[in-house]
């Protein structure tokens, strides 16, 4: 008999040949169903990262990589200028699906350049940049994988075995390719019998913790407790957490760090009871060219999510003003290091940042 299938068996963003499409989890109805889904047009794509079906920094990178080779593998043209100016729209079209997570336009600009050296500075046919294109997307795809999990194993140094670590939201293998990056070093302690105790805050208004990360975490047979988001301060007081450990949308050059709303308060609270803050981010994340958290532009999101969603009855009156900024910036005083693929950058950021950075080009 065929073995049951774990939510950790699927592959949270893949390309299809045969169906020529970009095959995601629609994350929206996890824990209670997981259902794939095809994307095959550009609307489709836009959609699915707007709605968050597919969601996560390098997760939406990833998406983004392969959705704008499965489009342009489409335009019908021998022309290099008139491929590239059909590319541009489809990418500027993507690109405005999510304002804050940088690994969308990293992707995407990634993607550009492949072309423009094949085709404007190489010389390739059109039918040759499409192969280019084909490759490099899937290389970014196969890139995350190794990205998350040089991370978990930096992580790793940065704990022991039966911390108690506690996370927001959702960075783990559902957020980008395999392992996460605020779940790798859960993961690869997990691997060597580390018997980490995780808190899960449940991340309102969207409930990525409690849907996502406590689903992953749990069907991993990870030791895994749901907290509401107003309970880290118990725990911490409590001495039962020893790290935080969480993801990032965009890090800014000085270490300011852009992570689903709520993580600047776990940061505080952190602060308040001695406990370090990990960030942690894959240098797609990072972006030199914003040099504060003051300039990160951070997405609004519909009221219903926090007066209707995931509740079986309105709860909150209508009509009444609602706020739902989908991210807030944690001071890099609060940060005691941003874990990469390249090492763990420590303060000054401005300068452990720029090291990282180098080492990478
Ligand atoms: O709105 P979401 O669910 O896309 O927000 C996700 C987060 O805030 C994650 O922590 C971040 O993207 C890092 S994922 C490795």
């Amino acid at each position: 008999m065929e073995k049951q299938k774990n939510i950790m068996d699927f592959d949270t963003v893949a390309f299809d040949e045969e169906q020529d499409a970009v095959i995601i989890i629609d994350q929206t109805k996890l824990p209670g169903k997981t259902e794939l889904i095809a994307l095959k047009t550009a609307q489709e794509i836009w959609d699915a990262i707007y709605l968050l079906k597919v969601r996560g920094a390098p997760a939406i990178g990833v998406t983004a990589a392969l959705g704008i080779y499965m489009l342009s593998n489409r335009i019908e043209t021998e022309d290099f200028a008139t491929f590239h100016a059909e590319f541009v729209k489809m990418k500027e079209y993507l690109d405005s699906s999510r304002p804050t997570a940088v690994n969308l336009s990293w992707a995407l600009k990634r993607m550009e350049n492949t072309a423009l050296r094949a085709g404007r500075e190489e010389g390739k046919s059109v039918a040759e940049v499409k192969e280019i294109l084909h490759k490099e997307a899937l290389r970014i795809r196969e890139e995350d994988i190794e990205v998350c999990r040089k991370i978990g194993e930096y992580g790793l140094t940065l704990v022991k075995p039966g911390d108690g670590i506690l996370t927001h939201c959702n960075a783990g293998q559902l957020a980008t390719v395999k392992y996460g990056t605020a779940t790798a070093p859960i993961y690869l302690g997990q691997e060597k019998g580390y018997h980490f105790k995780v808190f899960a805050d449940e991340t309102r208004p969207l409930l990525q913790g409690a849907r996502l990360t406590a689903y992953e975490l749990h069907s991993s047979g990870v030791d895994v407790t749901v907290i509401c988001d107003n309970m880290s301060a118990n725990v911490m007081s409590k001495g039962l957490v020893q790290a935080v450990f969480v993801g990032c949308d965009r890090v800014a050059a000085n270490g300011d760090t852009a992570n689903k709303i709520g993580t600047s308060v776990v940061a505080m609270v952190a602060k308040y009871y001695g406990v370090p803050v990990y960030v942690c981010a894959p240098t797609s994340t990072i972006d030199m060219a914003t040099p504060t958290g003051k300039e990160i532009h951070i997405e609004e999101r519909p009221a219903e999510e926090v007066t209707e969603m995931w509740y079986k009855e309105r709860m909150a009156p209508e009509g009444v003003k609602v706020y739902n900024p989908a991210f807030d910036v944690t001071d890099n005083e609060l940060i005691a290091g941003i874990v990469t693929e390249y090492g763990i950058a420590r303060a000054p950021y401005t300068e452990s940042l720029r090291k990282i950075m180098e080492k990478k080009s």
